[in-house]
């Protein structure tokens, strides 16, 4: 989701005012307590329109993250609260997106947080700009120049730890999409003097401390070099440790800069015995030594040093020695050389050490700028960054700071030249009237100071050139009598001339009224310092060097390209290089970061209004403001002006449809703010007293709280109602579904139910038509066989004319006839054998004759059958006879019969007549035997058996004993009434007697025999013949018996196991004969 675009002003939540122009009322203490107030919650900084005032907080603030960086971007200057990264986006932006070249004024006196700043707007400007492998590369080259440049060209001084001694411009170069191509970096004036003394409290150049704290052993004693500090007479020994500074981890990070930046190995071997050649130049110490013409003449306290260094340097000893100790002057091809004596032998040896180290510092600069030089020669667009000393009041001023201060003056000149330009072409732009204000302009010091026939530098060049004495007194005269008049210059001689006295100045001394305040200078040394001059003969001692780089320092010192000529002075090469800044940063669009020192201490939160107030008064703040509020304190562009007081009037309120200037117009006649207070310019607002601005901040903060409100209402409205508009249309989704989901079903019960009544129907009517047509096709079927008799009768009628009558009959009958003929003859080929049992029968040829073809099968066996009887005898048939009654009698009523079938029936068994044991019983019997057969008779007491002969002839029933033959029993047939026996395959049978007959008087006989049927046949045909009544013949499975006077039951009881296959009898009481079969 894209970020909702906050607009936010900087008149939001400030402490104090933000950018000063707005103060009410404005004078020198309400600006200084503005600062202070702002200072005290951390806001150190604050804008005078777009100049950005920076206190220095002396401690690390949470307000440089990557974060800030990115709220910072491409916001509009006024939008947040002021800070650094403000002015340098709106730069960048306006040189990336307006082809502007931009440069960044950085001014402040010494330890105001002038480098920091610089360091802050280059980092800003290489976080925000392009990125890729080259570009960051470039970007990290131009960031890492600054440590290298800070440990040759920084030191601690009384006012700040890491105070630079040279004056540093730099410009980044750009292509056309704002991506880095590279930089050129410019030094102005290094501090050399510090390399050979330093004042009290202060140190020499980092890099001294660094090499000797952070060299490895190896490295020092390549350099011949003594880790202890109090070894070197150049190095001051009172503040050689400054707090919160590790030097060696300097020394490292240093080194590290240096390969980023692009130095070789050896550059930097070379750089370091440069260095440390330096160190060892100050422990070199001379004595006088008498010569012959009575002037002193210097000689080397201890050469072993000197020795040391030549080695170091690759330099003839004797060589340097000489130069040491003489000094050769040409003059019209002849070559004077006089003898130094100890303070000339120092003087030449501090100027070899200060030209040694401040030669090596140019080369550092130009070797980083072939470094980070721009690789294409396509246009650039370019933003410069002016780091430089700032305004330095000490209690000893010398030649440096009038420099120093000679510059700054010009910074000054051309702030003020280009603040008021740039309002004034505002005002032109915008078509406001513009309004003279009243400021200090410093042309006139700078005059002083540069003019070239009576400025202060050239008078010091005209005394360095003059042939005779030249002292730094001659000089001061010189001065007294050209600037006596001067209002900015005093001196104890101009002031005497005219006031008669200033004891107030020391001699030897001027004072020139700065911008930033009176600054006294010390004379002594600006001759020499002007002249900044290096014996020949030294420098051709260096040139003669085998150490390449020393040698590329001193070129001068070739023989071949001697030049007679003095060499520019110091003086007149610096106000050369600052005219050249002078007309590049007019050149380009300026932006001013102007740094304040709260304090003198170095300490965080402390703020010292006199000390402050002194910066505002000579940087000129007060006069800033003004200028800047010449006529209008605040403009605004009509848009955002619009944006952020629309909700003040209801036309504009909540939106403007016209142009924003309109908008403006009827916002400021609604509220009613008084015509002069404003004036319209092309693309601003112009508001000429804060008071006003105020006015409507007040409006508007009490209108955000109604619309807050409003918001809150409508929001809340809002709320309620999409959750109603949710529910509704929720409750619609379900009721639609709910719907459809009813008229799905009742649709498919509808469906089904159609389907039901529409397959009754189709069948209704399916049988309907069905009907019809079997109805139409029976009508059909009979009209067919009507028609069909109808003209077989037509056709007879019509043709029997043609036949004889009842010739079909005939021809029917003789084919019936050919049939029959036919299948009799074929059925007397296939008749089966003769045998009644054979059951084989042709098939019947023809259906017709199926009831003849089964007559005669009939006739065929009952024939075979009759002629099979035929051949039976009289016997046999009497035999087959007696069979057949006895299937009449047995068949299917008693389960013995089927095992009598195939026993032929044999009747008299025993053979009486031929077994001579029964003789007698033979000759009692008269009549024929017809069954002679062994019984067992139950007995009546017990149910056991004995054996008793059973006869039976024509006329009686005898009973006789087995062994003996004799006759126990003898019932006539007629006395027979019933024979009992039971339903199963057992012999057991009951002969009953009639009552009150002779035979009955013993009772009735129970038998049991092998031949029951045939003996129970044979008795009912012989009953039968004899007495023509047929015998009863009761078949049951209980039976009463009548022994003597009882009756007792027989009773047959079916599926006792327990005598085997033999049925038992067994008396079990009175009453109850039990007979068990198998
Ligand atoms: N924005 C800042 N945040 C935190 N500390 C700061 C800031 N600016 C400056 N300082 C502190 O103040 C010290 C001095 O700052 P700096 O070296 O930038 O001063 P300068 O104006 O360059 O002085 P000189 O003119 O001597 O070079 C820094 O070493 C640092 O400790
Ligand atoms: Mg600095």
């Amino acid at each position: 989701m894209a970020k909702m675009e906050v607009k936010t002003s900087l008149l939001d939540n400030m402490i104090g005012v933000g950018d000063m122009v707005l103060l009410e009322p404005l004078n020198e203490e309400t600006v200084i307590n503005n600062l202070k107030k702002r200072f005290d919650h951390n806001e150190i900084y604050t804008y005078i329109g777009s100049v950005v005032i920076s206190v220095n907080p002396y401690r690390s603030l949470p307000i440089y993250s990557p974060e800030k960086v990115e709220d910072y971007r491409n916001r509009n200057f006024y939008e947040l609260s002021p800070h650094i990264f403000a002015l340098s986006d709106e730069a960048y932006r306006s040189l990336r997106d307006q082809d502007k070249d931009q440069c960044i004024l950085i001014t402040g006196e010494s330890g105001a947080g002038k480098t920091e700043a610089s360091k802050l707007v280059m980092s800003y400007v290489a976080a925000v700009c392009g990125k890729g492998a080259e570009v960051n590369q470039v970007k990290e080259q131009l960031l890492q120049s600054n440590p290298v440049l800070e440990a040759f060209g920084n030191a601690k001084t009384v006012r700040n730890d890491n105070s630079s001694r040279f004056g540093k411009y730099m410009d980044i170069e750009f292509d056309f999409k704002g991506d880095p191509l590279g930089g050129v970096i410019s030094n102005y004036l290094l501090e050399k003097s510090r390399v050979v003394k330093q004042p009290r409290g202060e140190r020499n150049f980092h890099v001294f401390y660094q090499l000797l704290s952070g060299a490895s052993e190896e490295l020092l004693n390549k350099l011949k070099l003594e880790r202890d500090f109090s070894r070197y007479n150049y190095l001051s020994l009172d503040s050689a440790k400054v707090n919160g500074v590790d030097d060696a981890a300097n020394f490292r990070t240093v080194r590290n800069a240096m390969q980023i930046v692009g130095f070789m190995d050896h550059e930097v071997e070379s750089v370091l015995e440069v260095v440390a050649a330096v160190l060892k130049l100050g422990n070199i110490e001379f004595k006088p030594e008498s010569r012959v013409n009575g002037l002193d003449e210097s000689k080397i306290k201890d050469k072993n040093e000197l020795k040391e260094i030549c080695e170091l340097t690759g330099i003839d000893q004797s060589v340097l020695e000489r130069a040491f100790s003489f000094r050769t002057v040409e003059a019209k091809q002849e070559k004077v050389s006089t003898t130094l004596n100890v303070a000339q032998a120092y003087y030449a040896r501090d100027a070899l050490a200060k030209n040694l180290y401040s030669r090596l510092f140019s080369w550092l600069v130009n070797r980083i700028n072939e470094s980070i030089k721009a690789q294409t020669k396509v246009r650039k667009k370019v933003m410069g960054v002016l780091d430089i000393y700032g305004f330095e009041i000490f209690e000893d001023n010398s030649f440096e700071q009038f420099i120093i201060n000679y510059c700054n003056e010009k910074l000054q000149q051309i702030f003020i030249e280009l603040t008021l330009k740039e309002e004034q072409e505002e005002y032109i732009r915008e078509d406001i009237e513009w309004t003279h204000i009243e400021y200090f302009n410093n042309a006139i010091i700078c005059d002083l100071i540069e003019n070239n026939t009576n400025g202060i530098l050239a008078m010091l060049d005209e005394e360095c050139l003059r042939p005779g004495t030249v002292t730094d007194e001659t000089f001061l005269e010189k001065l007294n009598q050209v600037c006596a008049t001067h209002q900015h210059f005093e001196s104890r001689m101009s002031k005497c001339s005219r006031f008669l006295n200033d004891t107030s100045l020391p001699h030897s001394c001027f004072r020139i009224q700065h911008y930033a305040g009176k600054v006294l200078y010390q004379v002594e040394g600006f001759v020499d310092k002007n002249n900044d001059l290096l014996y020949r003969d030294l420098s051709q001692a260096m040139w003669k060097a085998g150490h390449a780089l020393i040698k590329s320092l001193f070129p001068e010192g070739n023989p071949a390209k001697i030049n007679l000529k003095r060499p520019p002075t110091a003086g007149s090469q610096f106000k050369a290089s600052v005219a050249t800044l002078m007309k590049n940063l007019q050149t380009k669009n300026p932006n001013y970061i102007r740094c304040i020192k709260p304090n003198d201490k170095k300490a965080a939160h402390i703020f010292n209004e006199g000390l402050v107030c002194h910066q505002v008064r000579y940087l000129g703040l007060l006069e800033n403001v003004r200028v800047r509020r010449a006529g209008y304190a605040f403009r605004q562009a009509y848009e955002p002006c619009l944006e952020r007081y629309k909700m003040l009037c209801k036309q504009t309120w909540p939106h403007w449809k016209g142009p924003a200037r309109a908008g403006v117009e009827v916002l400021f006649n609604e509220l009613e703010i008084p015509v002069e207070e404003y004036s319209f310019g092309r693309s601003k607002i112009f508001i000429r007293n804060p008071r006003t601005l105020f006015k409507l901040e007040d409006l508007r903060k009490q209108r955000l709280e109604d619309l807050a409100t409003l918001i809150q209402k409508i929001y809340r409205g809002w709320k309620c109602r999409t959750h109603f508009l949710l529910m509704r249309k929720s409750q619609i989704v379900i009721a639609a579904w709910y719907r459809r989901y009813a008229q799905q079903k009742r649709y498919q019960q509808i469906k089904s139910s159609t389907l039901v009544i529409q397959s009754y129907i189709r069948g209704w009517k399916a049988r309907k038509i069905l009907r019809e047509l079997k109805h139409q096709k029976r009508c059909e079927e009979a009209a067919t066989t009507i028609a069909a008799y109808w003209h077989g009768t037509q056709v007879r009628r019509e043709y029997r004319k043609f036949f004889r009558a009842n010739a079909g009959k005939k021809i029917y009958e003789f084919t019936l006839q050919r049939i029959v003929q036919k299948y009799f003859l074929e059925m007397k080929n296939k008749v089966p054998s003769l045998s009644p049992i054979d059951k084989n029968w042709p098939s019947r040829p023809y259906l017709f004759l199926d009831s003849t073809h089964k007559e005669l099968k009939r006739i065929f066996h009952l024939w075979r059958c009759k002629k099979y009887r035929d051949q039976f005898t009289d016997q046999q048939k009497l035999i087959y006879e007696e069979k057949l009654e006895a299937s009449e009698l047995f068949k299917d009523k008693k389960a013995l019969y089927p095992s009598s079938v195939g026993q032929p029936f044999q009747g008299p068994y025993l053979e009486i007549n031929k077994n001579p044991k029964y003789k007698k019983l033979k000759d009692a019997i008269e009549e024929k035997i017809i069954i002679a057969e062994v019984v067992n008779k139950i007995n009546r007491a017990n149910g056991k058996s004995t054996s008793r002969i059973f006869l039976l002839t024509n006329n009686n029933l005898l009973l006789a004993d087995q062994k003996s033959g004799q006759i126990k029993s003898e019932v006539p047939l007629v006395d027979v009434t019933k024979v009992s026996m039971s339903s199963q395959n057992d012999g057991f049978f009951a002969i009953h007697l009639k009552e009150g007959s002779e035979a009955a008087s013993k009772g009735d006989f129970l038998f049991s025999s092998e031949h029951l049927i045939e003996m129970a046949t044979k008795l009912y045909r012989t009953t039968l013949s004899q007495t023509k009544q047929k015998l009863n013949i009761e078949i049951s499975d209980e039976f009463l018996v009548q022994f003597r006077q009882d009756k007792v039951c027989v009773k047959f009881i079916q599926g006792n196991q327990k005598n085997g296959t033999v049925p038992t009898c067994k008396r079990k009481n009175n009453r109850l004969l039990e007979v068990a079969v198998p």
